[in-house]
């Protein structure tokens, strides 16, 4: 079938001719709604003009702008799966905005679908360039903004070939934050828009803007200062519960140290010399890291400064109250073994850290060794921070992920 050619096939038949079992069902919903939608708008929808085109926009490195050409029929040239593609680029593009908010669940696609499937996902996201180009049009945003953005289809395509060896896609879910507006890479880093999901309340103090953050009621630590469980370890003798209590006078709670602990004993802050900066659920802006070179502290720096004016200009209702990430890169440990000068600490030094809940050292594992290593000890130790991590563990130590938040304030004394 030609990708002119719109026409309707049901969920049941494509279910047969891709020899799909429940794996998709999923998609039966509003099946019918975006086949509909494709006779009347699928007319351009994967053909060689608007994937070469769209390859153009995003500045496309030729052996991936080249992969995708190839790839095209592979999608475009079986019926059943140009309707799937167009039906996952229809929820993500076209569809009400009630069916947007689905998106998060983008489902897994079975390996039935044989080469396809390294493939679809990378097409369906290819396909909505121009709708993301017109979403940041509309809210004023420069057009190499994004296509930084939406160079993460890319990166992500360039991990997925030295993980299996072809190209190939497997970030979907990732990715719909992106083209819904939520984040945006401005310079070395990306942020996103979302609610500061911890327990933990950070206080500013009026004079000097000091920060301090307190935990918030009823969580249980260890006596080292991390949730119990960290790293699956409980603390059977020694683990405590925090209390977080509020009058209109003061506070009275827990303290976390900068490093990431919580402390068992009690603190006081008058509220008359303190306000509230952060609290569970307020709007902050996540920050990630993506793996596109090294961690330059100053292009860090330039990227939360764009971010304090890129968002109040372009964002405007999500009113942020500071940034937030939940990262390995934030582990303490890694402090105390890396040289100061070393990038990923002078990134960690920035941040007020806070111990993250259930966290462990998968995430370390994965981004030091690789995704699919179970074992680093028989991982090459051809890097500092492979020899650090590798040693760190063989004492019996344990590596975790951790929390942490830069408050407007902070920024101002970031040099
Ligand atoms: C974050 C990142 C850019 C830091 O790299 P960097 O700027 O080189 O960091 P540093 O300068 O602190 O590196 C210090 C040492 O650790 C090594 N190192 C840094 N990151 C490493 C990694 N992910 N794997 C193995 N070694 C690493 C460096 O090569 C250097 O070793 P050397 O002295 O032998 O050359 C890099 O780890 C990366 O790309 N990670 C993937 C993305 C990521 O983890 N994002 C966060 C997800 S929440």
């Amino acid at each position: 079938m030609s990708s002119k050619d719109t026409r309707f096939l049901d969920f049941d038949t494509i279910r047969a001719d891709l020899g799909l079992g429940t794996e998709l069902d999923s998609f039966r919903d509003g099946w019918e709604e975006s086949q509909r939608a494709r006779q009347t708008d699928g007319a351009g929808f994967l053909t060689p003009p608007t994937v070469e085109e769209a390859c153009r926009f995003l500045q496309m490195e030729p052996a991936l702008a080249h992969a995708f050409n190839e790839a095209l029929p592979l999608i475009a040239g079986n019926d059943a799966l140009l309707c799937l593609a167009w039906h996952c680029h229809w929820l993500l593009f076209a569809s009400a905005p009630e069916k947007k908010a689905s998106l998060g669940a983008v489902p897994e696609l079975p390996e039935s679908l044989g080469p396809a499937r390294d493939w679809l996902y990378a097409f369906v996201y290819l396909a909505g360039v121009p709708h993301v180009r017109e979403l940041h049009r509309a809210r004023g945003v420069d057009e190499s903004v994004t296509v930084e953005t939406l160079g993460d289809l890319a990166l992500w395509m360039r991990e997925y070939r030295t993980r299996f060896g072809r190209w190939g896609f497997g970030q979907a879910g990732w990715l719909t934050r992106h083209v819904s507006g939520r984040l945006y890479q401005l310079g070395r880093l990306q942020f996103e828009t979302t609610c500061f999901p911890l327990d933990f309340h950070v206080f500013q103090n009026r004079e000097d803007g000091e920060i301090v953050a307190l935990t918030g009621d009823g969580l249980r630590f260890r006596h080292d200062g991390q949730f119990d469980g960290t790293n699956g370890v409980f603390d059977e003798a020694h683990a405590w519960t925090s209390f977080f209590h509020e009058d209109e006078s003061e506070v009275r709670g827990n303290l976390v140290t900068i490093d990431g602990r919580a402390v068992h004993h009690a603190v006081d802050l008058p509220l008359d010399e303190w306000d509230c900066a952060l609290r569970k659920g307020d709007p902050v802006l996540s920050v990630h890291i993506p793996a596109t070179g090294p961690l330059d502290h100053a292009a860090c720096v330039a990227s939360y400064r764009r971010a304090m004016a890129f968002f109040p200009a372009h964002v405007p209702e999500h009113p942020f109250k500071g940034f937030y990430c939940n990262s390995w890169l934030l582990d303490c440990q890694l402090g105390e073994h890396l040289p100061e000068s070393a990038n990923i600490v002078r990134f960690l030094r920035d941040w007020y850290v806070l111990p993250a809940p259930n966290a462990s050292s998968a995430q370390t594992i994965e981004r030091v060794f690789g995704w699919d290593v179970t074992d680093p000890f028989e991982q090459p130790a051809d890097t500092t921070l492979r020899r650090i991590v590798i040693e760190h563990m063989k004492h019996g130590e344990r590596w975790r992920n951790a929390a942490g938040v830069i408050m407007p304030v902070d920024l101002q004394k970031i040099r």
